[in-house]
């Protein structure tokens, strides 16, 4: 693993001020990381749907100060400063600082907005920080005009991976891969890079409603999830298959195979919580309406003969994915059923999408 490609080796042509504003979305894994190393090494690969609806808009305007032993930062969020959301920033700060020396030549004021509801158990690392690192990568260009764009997205790729691991996923679309695997060439430990091959069109512009089961704070966060694995009875059997499950889902995106592609990811996310079942501590993210929510969609597909099907992240919201072409009877049947069943009958439509945007 070649990191020393992400040091800054060239002379920095510094500006007195800048400012740049990026949009970056959420996504959603078909199969999924959970476990980890330092730093921020995935036990397994995973591949992800980039979302397009769900996401951050984040804006950072650095001016030139002289060099800091300290990052220099504020942050304010949907226009309200957040002492709060600090010591999060400072570590990742902290984290890319070898990679990033130039933050401590910038006091940096950090704007963001989600376009999702804040604490709606959407997880909002992935956005946020690939924004801050998409961001820092716009500064870094400026700094260093030879950098080429590929190089770009990768550093800013490596570093939201050093922010939170699954963030790596968000800077392009619709399909991500990260983690080292033999069948996906340039695959990496340290980034995502677009899934390789061509898709077929069953998959393009692949429907995700998230469905907003519980809005609370997660008991358990994903950073002690991740810990459970270490000496988890499963853990290796569910590394390896991961990436089997990786070479299956490789296949299943080419050939269009959607009876394969659901089993697949009803499977993955059923043995995401099955590693948390079986942690111990030993805890659950699911509530009662997220099984009654899988037990509705099992039979609408049944009844229907629909190529519905769910997947879950770390917590208790369903995400319900479908071809496009069964967007208007899906729509409604998430409508009429299973709305009652999601806190204040809140859902969020969302379809795949192609990563970072640069906005100004
Ligand atoms: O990126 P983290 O550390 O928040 O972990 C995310 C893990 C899952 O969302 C559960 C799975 C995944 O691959 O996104």
């Amino acid at each position: 693993m070649d990191i020393d490609q992400f040091l800054v080796k060239s002379s920095l042509q510094f500006v007195d001020k800048a400012s740049f504003t990026w949009q970056t979305p959420s996504n959603i894994a078909l199969v999924k990381y959970w476990g980890k190393s330092e730093p921020q090494i995935p036990k397994n690969a995973s591949i992800s749907f980039t979302l397009n609806n769900c996401h951050t808009i984040t804006t950072i305007e650095f001016q030139k100060i002289e060099k800091s032993e300290e990052v220099q930062f504020e942050v304010f969020f949907e226009g309200s400063k957040k002492e709060e959301f600090k010591p999060k920033i400072a570590k990742f700060f902290q984290r890319i600082q070898e990679y990033c020396p130039y933050i401590f030549e910038y006091q940096m004021t950090i704007h963001s907005q989600n376009s999702f509801p804040h604490s709606s158990g959407i997880a909002s690392s992935a956005s946020g920080l690939s924004a801050i690192a998409s961001c820092l990568m716009s500064l870094e260009q400026q700094l260093i005009p030879a950098l080429n764009a590929d190089f770009v997205i990768k550093k800013a790729s490596f570093l939201s991976r050093l922010g939170s691991g699954s963030a790596c996923r968000s800077l392009e679309g619709p399909l991500v891969v990260w983690g080292n695997h033999p069948i996906i060439e340039g695959s990496s430990d340290l980034f995502g890079v677009k899934f390789p091959h061509k898709i077929h069109p069953i998959f393009s512009n692949y429907q995700d409603v998230i469905l907003l089961v519980d809005k609370g704070e997660k008991q358990v966060s994903s950073t002690v999830g991740h810990e459970l694995m270490f000496d988890h009875p499963f853990a290796e059997n569910r590394f390896q298959q991961a990436n089997e499950n990786l070479t299956k889902m490789s296949t299943i995106l080419q050939n269009g195979d959607i009876t394969s592609f659901i089993n697949l990811v009803e499977s993955e996310a059923l043995t995401l919580h099955a590693m948390m079942l079986t942690s111990n501590p030993y805890f659950i993210l699911m509530k009662p309406n997220t099984l009654e929510i899988i037990h509705k969609i099992w039979k609408f597909r049944q009844e229907k003969n629909s190529n519905i099907c769910f997947t879950l992240d770390a917590g208790a919201n369903v995400h319900v994915l479908f071809p496009e072409n069964e967007k208007e009877t899906v729509l409604q049947f998430i409508e009429n059923e299973l709305s009652s069943l999601c806190y204040k009958k809140e859902y969020i439509c969302d379809v795949s999408g192609f990563g970072a945007k640069q906005r100004s």
